[in-house]
């Protein structure tokens, strides 16, 4: 059976059946904690009552339309998007990756062709089509596929200097993660990110955040582009945003939307009415003040309890925000990954070294510390097997 599959994807062991909240359940009934949310998807968890009654509801009337038409659950979408976004333009697709193909079109399309380079971050994850994969800053993902998209760069992170160095007068764009992902969590610095959108305006260059796994209130912060008080021109959303329906969002201003025209770009299932309507409940939920809230504590939370994991000998380094962090250990994640799902717990990894956690926004505290108390063990009894 498994060799039907590409082999893309190193799986894990278990076979999820059903999932509860922040809970999954394999074939035989064994119970996991989810940490991963299906890679920062499940911001509301499995099943959720509220997204599961509205894409009942859907699905008993609509599926699908073209958007060659207009529908109801993409206006009810777009609105609380341009509320809780505050911007005013959107485009709708199905993933992270779609997001960055189309930013990468409208910047060019901006300029008008004028200016036509993109600049990102080294280290950085933007997603695995041509563009997006163009835009990511790691050569473990270029080698085998080039030629890649001809006019992308790459500056080291948090360094204004040589950003500043690398942006010319064909510069249309410049790309980030306000918090890298997928290499391994790292943190924008605050000052960084103020400068970077300074120098950006001077030189009329267009700033896009990839907030595909930072948003949707994974930080505490509907964006994180509000703890960072930076707001960028073209913000990218996906991942949660659909509630496990696939979703991708490109959010930005009527002026820079203006730059297109009928048949300029699209896609057929972008903005399907299921996807649309599960996202509906989805930030109808999160982006309540009082659910970002708590977030926040519960990230201050767990932070405080994480860090103690720094007394263990393999833990090399501790970063995050909100609910989602960075455990660097000395040695490979894999195994680490393997024993917790042992115990019934599933996390990620972020690169060969980073044990990453994005577990479901409502998870509750009690649920945290289950799930630290299990890291805690399995590193321990790494260290204790490595003197053994
Ligand atoms: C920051 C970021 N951008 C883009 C992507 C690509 O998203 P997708 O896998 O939905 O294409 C990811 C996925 O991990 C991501 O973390």
């Amino acid at each position: 059976m498994e060799d039907r599959f590409f082999p893309i994807y190193k799986r894990f062991k278990p076979v999820f059946v059903r999932g509860e909240g922040v809970w999954l359940i394999d074939e035989n009934g064994k119970r996991y904690l989810d940490l991963s949310s299906g890679i920062g998807v499940n911001a509301l968890g499995h099943a959720h009552p509220e997204v599961v009654r509205r894409v009942k509801e859907q699905s008993e009337k609509l599926f699908h339309v073209s958007n060659l038409f207009y529908n109801l659950p993409q206006f009810e979408l777009l609105e609380r998007l341009a509320s809780l976004t505050k911007r005013e333009a959107f485009f709708l697709c199905n993933s992270g990756a779609e997001a960055v193909e189309a930013s990468i079109k409208f910047a060019r399309k901006f300029y008008q062709g004028k200016k036509w380079k993109i600049i990102s971050m080294n280290n950085s994850f933007h997603g695995r089509t041509y563009g997006a994969l163009s835009a990511t800053g790691q050569k473990k993902y270029h080698e085998g596929f080039e030629p890649l998209v001809p006019g992308f760069t790459y500056v080291p992170f948090n360094d204004i200097s040589a950003l500043k160095e690398a942006i010319d007068e064909e510069t249309c764009a410049v790309i980030i993660e306000p918090i890298q992902g997928e290499g391994g969590i790292h943190l924008a610095n605050k000052e960084y990110l103020k400068e970077v959108r300074e120098l950006t305006l001077e030189e009329d260059v267009l700033l896009i955040f990839d907030e595909i796994q930072t948003g949707i209130g994974r930080t505490g912060y509907f964006l994180a582009e509000e703890f960072y008080g930076v707001k960028a021109d073209i913000v990218l959303l996906a991942k949660a945003l659909g509630g496990g329906l696939p979703l991708g969002a490109v959010c930005t201003s009527k002026e820079i939307a203006k730059a297109m025209e009928p048949g300029a770009h699209g896609t057929t299932m972008g903005g399907n009415l299921l996807a649309c309507v599960a996202g509906s409940a989805v930030l109808d939920i999160v982006g309540n003040d009082k659910f970002l809230k708590e977030v926040r504590e519960k990230g201050e939370y767990l932070e405080k309890n994480l860090m103690d994991l720094l007394e263990i000998p393999i833990v090399k380094e501790i970063r995050g925000k909100g609910l989602m962090w960075g455990i660097e250990l000395n040695i490979k994640v894999r195994e680490i990954l393997e024993e917790l799902i042992e115990r019934g717990i599933v996390a990620l990894s972020a690169g060969e070294n980073v044990l990453r956690l994005l577990p479901p926004l409502i998870i509750t505290q009690e649920e945290l510390e289950l799930s630290i108390e299990n890291i805690k063990e399995v590193l321990k009894k790494r260290c204790s097997n490595n003197e053994g």
